[in-house]
């Protein structure tokens, strides 16, 4: 299952492997924060605190995007965070700068 937390709204989800975290939270109408849907406006910025290993690896987007030390926290851009085949446990937060 995705736990897919919006600015108010909260929803857990299941997982369909080639969809983004963004996509998903779309949806099923999780008021998610985004633009651009192509990694740049990093309104869908998020915490993944459990599941990073069901997405796919971070894109180029991101590494413009973003820092480093982001990933390592655990951030991405929900935008470009692809869910895996086979994924499981997944939860993540919007965190946009501002
Ligand atoms: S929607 Fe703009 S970076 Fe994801």
């Amino acid at each position: 299952m995705i736990e897919l937390r919006g600015r108010t709204k909260f929803a857990v989800v299941e997982p369909e492997p080639g969809l983004s975290i963004l996509k998903h939270a779309i949806k099923y109408k999780v008021d998610w924060g985004h633009m651009c849907k192509k990694g740049t406006c990093a309104k869908c910025r998020c915490f993944v605190s459990e599941g990073n290993e069901y997405l796919d690896g971070i894109t180029d987007e991101e590494w413009d995007r973003l820092e480093p030390e982001e990933f390592e926290q655990g951030y991405r851009l929900a935008c470009q965070a692809v869910v895996k085949q086979g994924a499981q446990r997944i939860v993540a937060v919007n965190k946009p700068y501002f």
